[in-house]
């Protein structure tokens, strides 16, 4: 694992965006997995920018994500489906039908759940996924107790999950409390995996995490069973790192890192 701190979010965004940047620029056709949730609306911004001033071309790219919520159709502004159209996808050179997120109306769950896992595969895998990382410490909606061998499905969200999310839905009531999302399994099967986490109320799970103990308690911790992890934090969620030093000591010496100095 390598662990990444930059002086602030904005940076920490900025350094996301340009490693998925590159990736595309290195392979055309990326398979990229992507997440949702407040950390990530500057990278998509970022990527927006990118992509105007031609640095970066979606037009080959595949995406799928890592979740979305059981009830919730394409048009319903809490859908993560809306949130990617509206920050990402209507806003680059993507093609609409190479962008995948499960569908929050499918009725029979199992059938959705496999159904996408079988696409990600028909796609060959994905190359790149980039992950956030809950209060509780899921990855996707894989709530604490999710096997490390798990594949798509439908999860009932944690209590934390709930007041972590439902600031955005009105009445806060009306958030689902169900959600399809990528499994662990599913994750850690992508050929690389970029982290992001920002701000101090996640400096604790993010300790966890990267250098706490490997639990199904906090799924976020799987990463470290993954051979090409990235760690991307800001100076606020990296503040409990015992390690911090060592990171930017690596993180200066590590030729394979000066193109992002
Ligand atoms: P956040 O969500 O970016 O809104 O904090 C991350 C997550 O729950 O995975």
């Amino acid at each position: 694992m390598e662990v990444i701190i930059c002086e602030n979010s904005k940076k920490a965004a900025r350094l996301t965006a340009k490693m998925i940047a590159n990736a595309i620029n290195e392979k055309p056709n990326l398979v990229l997995g992507l997440a949702t949730g407040a950390t990530m609306e500057p990278v998509y911004a970022e990527l927006v920018q990118m992509n105007c001033s031609g640095k970066v071309d979606f037009k080959d790219v595949t995406t799928f994500n890592l979740d979305e919520y059981v009830g919730l159709g394409p048009n319903n502004k809490n859908s993560y489906r809306y949130y990617m159209d509206s920050n990402l996808f209507d806003k680059i050179n993507i093609k609409k039908e190479n962008t995948h997120l499960p569908n929050g109306l499918a009725l029979d769950y199992n059938e959705e759940a496999d159904k996408y896992e079988f696409m990600i595969n028909n796609a060959g895998g994905i190359d790149l996924q980039l992950l956030g990382i809950g209060n509780d410490g899921h990855i996707g909606f894989n709530e604490p107790m999710s096997s490390f061998a798990s594949k798509t499905r439908v999860k009932v969200l944690t209590p934390e999950t709930y007041e972590q999310n439902c600031i955005y839905f009105n009445p806060p009531e009306s958030m689902p409390k169900l959600a399809f999302t990528m499994g662990v399994g599913t994750i850690l099967n992508s050929k690389q995996i970029v982290m992001l986490i920002t701000g101090k109320k996640k400096a604790n799970i993010a300790t966890q995490a990267i250098e706490g103990p490997l639990t199904s308690m906090v799924t976020g911790s799987a990463i470290q069973l993954h051979q090409n992890v990235t760690v991307i934090l800001d100076e606020d969620a990296a503040s409990n790192l015992k390690m911090k030093d060592y990171y930017n000591f690596a993180f200066k010496n590590n030729p394979k890192w000066q193109r992002y100095q």
